[in-house]
C-alpha cells in the first residue's frame, strides 16, 4: 500500500531502526525491491531520481512505481531521491509522490537552506528530506570514488534544520554513492553528535559496499533511513552476464529477466535483514 513517508520515518524512530530507501529505473528493477520488501514484509521507501525519470520519461516511470505501491502487501513511501531543483519536488507531489529529497547539499548554507525552504513550503504534510555536507560520488553509474568531503557540520546541520523545516536529514560521514575505493571509514563520532544535534531523523546514502557491522552502529546512532543503489544495480549487471552466457539461444525475455530480479531481490532482502 501506498503510504506517507512520514509514517514510515515515525514508526523508524519509535522501533530503533532503519527503512531501507531503494532506488528503481525500470519494472524490473521496482519488482524485485517490492517482492524483497514483501518477503521480508518490511515497509520501505520505493525511490527515483532525476535520472530515472530522465531515462523512463516522468509519466511512465512515476506511474509505474505509484501503481506498485498501491499494490504491494507492505507499507511502501514512492520517494524522489536527489532532487536539484523545486520544480521536479513540485511535480512529483501533484502526481502522488509520498515523499521528496531536495538536494542543495553543493551549495553554500545560506543558498541550501533557501533552496530547501523553497520545496518543504509547497509540501504540505509530505516529508521533504535536506542534505548538508557532500555525500560524493555519482548516483546512476558507479566508477570508484573517493569517501565525501566535506562533512555535516552538527552546528551547521542544527541550524539547517531549525531553518528549513525538512522532516529528515542526509548526512555527509565519510559515506559516498558509488563504489568505495578502499575500505570505508565513517566518523561515527560525528554521528553521534550530529544526532544529539538535530530533531529529525538521519539519512545514511551511499550504504553500498558498508559492512553490515558499520550499518548496524549507524542505526545504533540514530540513522533510520538508508539508501542503497549501486549494489541493486551491481546484482543486475552480474546476472544478465551470466544469463547470456547460458540461456541466449531462446532470447526469452522472461528467464533474463526472471533470473535478475531473483538476484536484485536477494540483494535487497541482504540489506532489509540488517536495517
Ligand atoms: O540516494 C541513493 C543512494 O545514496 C545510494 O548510494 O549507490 O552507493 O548505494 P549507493
Ligand atoms: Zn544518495
Amino acid at each position: 500500500m501506498l503510504v506517507s513517508g512520514q509514517t514510515l520515518l515515525d514508526d523508524a524512530v519509535r522501533g530503533g531502526y532503519a527503512v531501507g530507501s531503494f532506488n528503481t529505473y525500470n519494472l524490473e528493477i521496482t519488482k524485485a525491491i517490492i517482492a524483497a520488501a514483501e518477503a521480508r514484509k518490511a515497509a520501505i521507501f520505493l525511490s527515483v531520481g532525476g535520472g530515472a525519470l530522465d531515462y523512463g520519461g516522468f509519466a511512465p516511470l512515476a506511474q509505474l512505481v505509484l501503481a506498485a505501491a498501491r499494490e504491494a502487501a507492505v507499507p511502501v513511501a514512492v520517494h524522489l531521491d536527489h532532487s536539484p531543483d523545486v520544480a521536479t519536488c513540485e511535480r512529483c507531489l501533484g502526481v502522488g509522490f509520498t515523499s521528496l529529497m531536495i538536494d542543495g547539499s553543493h551549495l553554500p548554507l545560506e543558498d541550501n537552506i533557501a533552496l530547501t525552504r523553497r520545496a518543504v513550503e509547497p509540501a504540505g504534510g509530505i516529508p521533504v528530506e535536506g542534505e548538508l555536507g557532500g555525500v560524493g560520488g555519482e548516483e546512476d553509474s558507479s566508477g570508484e570514488q573517493e569517501t565525501a568531503i566535506p562533512m555535516t557540520d552538527p552546528a551547521q546541520a542544527r541550524v539547517f534544520v531549525e531553518q528549513t523545516g525538512v522532516a529528515s536529514l542526509a548526512v555527509a560521514i565519510g559515506n559516498a554513492h558509488g563504489v568505495y575505493k578502499g575500505e570505508p571509514k565513517l566518523d561515527f563520532d560525528r554521528l553521534a553528535a550530529l544526532r544529539d544535534a538535530v530533531s529529525v531523523p538521519l539519512v545514511l546514502h551511499g550504504a553500498s559496499g558498508l559492512s553490515d557491522g558499520d550499518l548496524r552502529r549507524a542505526i545504533s546512532l540514530g540513522v533510520r533511513k538508508i539508501n542503497v543503489n549501486t549494489e541493486i544495480r551491481q546484482a543486475l549487471f552480474h546476472s544478465l552476464t551470466q544469463s547470456l552466457q547460458t540461456q541466449s539461444k531462446g532470447f526469452d525475455v522472461t528467464k533474463l529477466f526472471g533470473a535478475a530480479m531473483k538476484e536484485m531481490q536477494q540483494a535487497v532482502e541482504d540489506k532489509i535483514a540488517v536495517f
